[in-house]
């Protein structure tokens, strides 16, 4: 657990506590609810890796509404911790989503090249609707624009890890957010 940064594993800081998370994801599914017509099936696309968590909760918080999920694993490559326009596939959409109501799940928006890249090949394949809902959203690090239809929070310029998040494949499984305090990114 950690309630507080006494209790944080050292060199993260706490930003998002489990119930502030659980209770935020509640929030976003009523709002995706709201927007949805139940007699259509959503899908959901996660972005591998960082969504695996949210994805799993804001699922189940959508129950018992007609879902069906997806997976897309997205790399750019550069800078270790920060996107290139250059967005690599590393495995595609399995689902046919032609028609289909779609939710891209994202954990955080930086750059924005991802969501973009993602966006763009759903359009190509003419997809229904493409909504987008991140957890968390860094827009004063954005370099081009991408529109967030459900956003969690807004946080400043932080390298955050957990609740499927990483450093170098290290924190995904720790139930809260932090960041890391001490400049190792
Ligand atoms: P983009 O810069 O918007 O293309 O984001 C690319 C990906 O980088 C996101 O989907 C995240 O998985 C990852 N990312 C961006 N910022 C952070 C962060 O602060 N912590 C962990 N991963 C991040
Ligand atoms: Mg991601």
């Amino acid at each position: 657990m950690c309630r507080s940064n006494e209790t944080c594993p050292a060199g993260l800081t706490l930003l998002f506590d489990q119930a502030t998370l659980q209770s935020k994801v509640r929030q976003l599914a009523h709002e995706i609810l709201s927007d949805h017509d139940p007699a259509q099936p959503l899908v959901l696309i996660g972005v591998l890796k960082g969504a695996w968590v949210f994805l799993a909760d804001l699922a189940r918080a959508l129950a018992p509404f007609p879902l069906q999920i997806d997976f897309v694993q997205a790399a750019s490559y550069g800078m270790q911790t920060e996107s290139t326009g250059n967005v690599q596939l590393l495995n595609d959409i399995q689902m046919d989503v032609g028609g289909k109501s779609v939710v891209l799940v994202e954990d955080i928006v930086d750059t924005g090249y991802t969501l973009r890249h993602l966006a763009e090949i759903l359009a190509t394949r003419k997809a229904g609707s493409v909504k987008i809902c991140s957890l968390l959203d860094k827009p004063s690090r954005r370099k081009v624009e991408v529109q967030i239809d459900y956003i969690g929070f807004t946080i400043p310029h932080h390298f955050v890890v957990g609740y499927g998040m990483d450093a170098h494949e290290d924190f995904r499984h720790l139930p809260f957010i932090a960041y890391l305090s001490e400049n190792t990114e």
